[in-house]
């Protein structure tokens, strides 16, 4: 048996790379992907994160070198406890808030503590985006996949590991990971508690936006992003198999670990980020650049520059432009706006958004900063100055999204969010310009 994670603890550099890796000396097969007899007695299989004939610059598969192959199964079967969140609720314009969700007092593991929170489409027909947040006080024992779409992880508190069919990823708060769709995972805890944010894409996988006038180097770099090197676990015993499909939580009971993929190569890989590396880029002269310019992965539609989903974050840096109202502007905007924070202050908002809490400004709902932060700002020296000790993010995506019951009926819904803008005055003088 070779179960123990830490001891495969290394990665690989680079994004959309054809990387390969094998655990154990000559397991991947030479020269042919699936040949009569793989090396060790292993099976070849298939994982596609994308249509056969896609273009090759959109392809993405992996080929696994495994103990078992996954047919090995038998029937899945609903379970009774489904994923926290029930369905979407009433389609609200409003202008909504979260204060973070409360740790659970029970013993909870990632699937069990995941709540969603809003949605572009209804569960059952998987589209656009759906974004849940997670809590967690003990390891999974049992091996998920989601058949529904790609998983962004934004870890907010607790360090996961992530033991997935490719290797093993240890994240902490301040990076993210992305787990390709269909791929089996196990989310170990290593402290006591975790939460977090997940965007779950149902559209083109996430990819690094393309630069344009940035030129080539800027924002996320590609060396930053890493993957796993091949880890096995050859285990025999009764452990549960959960996948989401079409919303719904399905078991089945398997005898061995269906994590048991020796080498494999592809570029359909889970990976991760650490988002202190990303190269902030932003005016050195005057006015405030569009968020785009933070933008770290986004998921692209057939509309150019459109995104399924962009994720923006919002990281410590230099604010130095002149003559110019340096938080985010007041604004109405195409694109629906799900913002968490990972830790700090969001430079918009004096209070009311904490760590762990949630906002969600909709197509053309108005938002910017609060009173308090826009009377500061008029009145700001303009220096040099850093915005430090943050990082706040945003899931934006194109198509409106739905609060879930849940999401509205929970006690954390701050009901008096308007409030922050109430008190804006009018500053119309009109003889004195
Ligand atoms: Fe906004």
């Amino acid at each position: 048996m070779n179960s123990d994670s830490t001891s495969a603890l290394a990665y690989q550099s680079g994004f959309g790379n054809e990387f390969a890796s094998e655990a154990l000396p000559g397991a991947l097969p030479v020269g042919q992907n699936s040949p009569q007899k793989a090396p060790y007695g292993l099976y070849a299989e298939l994982l596609s994160g994308t249509a056969f004939t896609m273009s090759r610059s959109e392809q993405r598969r992996t080929w696994l070198y495994r103990i078992r192959p996954s047919a090995l199964h038998p029937a899945f079967e609903r379970l009774e406890r489904q994923l926290a969140g029930g369905g979407l609720g009433a389609v609200t314009p409003n202008r909504l808030r979260w204060s973070p969700l409360e740790m659970p007092g029970e013993p909870t593991d990632f699937i069990d503590g995941w709540v969603t929170m809003a949605a572009n489409s209804a569960a059952e027909k998987p589209a656009g985006i759906s974004i849940h947040c997670y809590r967690a006080n003990r390891s999974m024992e049992r091996v998920f996949f989601n058949a529904d779409g790609e998983l962004l992880l934004v870890p907010q508190l607790g360090r996961l590991r992530l033991v997935t069919e490719l290797g093993v990823l240890d994240v902490e708060p301040l990076e993210i990971a992305v787990i390709p769709r269909g791929m089996k995972f196990r989310v170990e805890l290593l402290d006591g508690e975790a939460r977090g944010y997940i965007a779950e894409n149902h559209g083109a996988p996430l990819r690094i936006p393309d630069l344009g006038p940035i030129g080539s180097n800027g924002l996320a770099n590609p060396r930053d992003f890493l993957a796993p090197v091949a880890h096995y676990e050859e285990q025999d015993g009764p452990l549960q198999l959960v996948q989401k499909f079409c919303g719904e939580l399905w078991g089945c009971e398997l005898q061995h670990s269906p994590l048991d993929v020796v080498a494999w190569h592809g570029n359909n890989v889970p990976y991760k980020y650490d988002l202190r590396l990303f190269n902030t880029i932003g005016t050195v002269s005057y006015d405030h650049p569009d968020p785009s310019i933070f933008t770290v992965l986004t998921s692209p539609t057939s509309v150019p520059g459109m995104a399924n989903i962009d994720f923006v974050i919002f990281p410590p840096r230099w604010m130095v432009a002149e003559k110019t109202f340096r938080p985010p502007w007041f604004h109405r905007n195409l694109m629906n706006e799900f913002m968490g924070l990972i830790k700090g202050e969001y430079d918009a908002k004096a209070e009311g958004f904490l760590p762990g809490g949630a906002s969600l400004h909709g197509c053309m709902s108005a938002h910017g900063p609060d009173a308090e932060t826009c009377a500061k700002a008029i009145a700001a020296d303009l220096a040099p100055n850093k915005i430090d000790n943050t990082m706040a993010f945003m899931f934006e995506t194109s198509q409106v999204l739905r609060p879930t019951r849940h999401a509205l009926d929970c006690p954390q819904l701050q009901n008096d969010y308007d409030s922050c803008w109430a008190t804006l005055p009018s500053t119309f003088t009109p003889n004195r310009r």
